[in-house]
């Protein structure tokens, strides 16, 4: 059964970075390609940094640690097979909803 939790106003979503949220203990990165919105777990899989705030190009966000890339539509690394955990979201008028009901929560 999803479990839809307010995340963000669409306007507090920047379009040339992640947001940082913290919603139900995990830390997450919400961010805007285009008008679509997509949500990340936002610690990065090569040494826990804040992919949640980095810089996005396109689809690609880039940790600003070291440089790892991910594509946020998808979760997955840009050169591995390594995958950051995606969570649904859906847009309700201007606010966005995350669902965090996904396995291996
Ligand atoms: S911690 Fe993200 S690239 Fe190293």
């Amino acid at each position: 059964m999803p479990n839809w939790v307010h995340a963000a106003h669409v306007d507090d979503v920047p379009a040339d970075c992640g947001l940082e949220l913290v919603i139900a203990s995990r830390i997450i990165g919400l961010y805007r390609v285009g008008d679509q919105f997509f949500a990340m777990d936002g610690i990065c899989a090569h040494q826990g940094g804040p992919v949640a705030k980095g810089g996005i190009c396109g689809s690609i966000v880039t940790c600003p640690w070291h440089g790892w890339q991910y594509d946020v539509t998808t979760g997955k690394h840009e050169l591995s097979e390594i995958r950051q955990q995606t969570f649904p979201i859906e847009r309700r008028g201007d606010e966005l909803f995350i669902d965090m009901q996904v396995p291996g929560i």
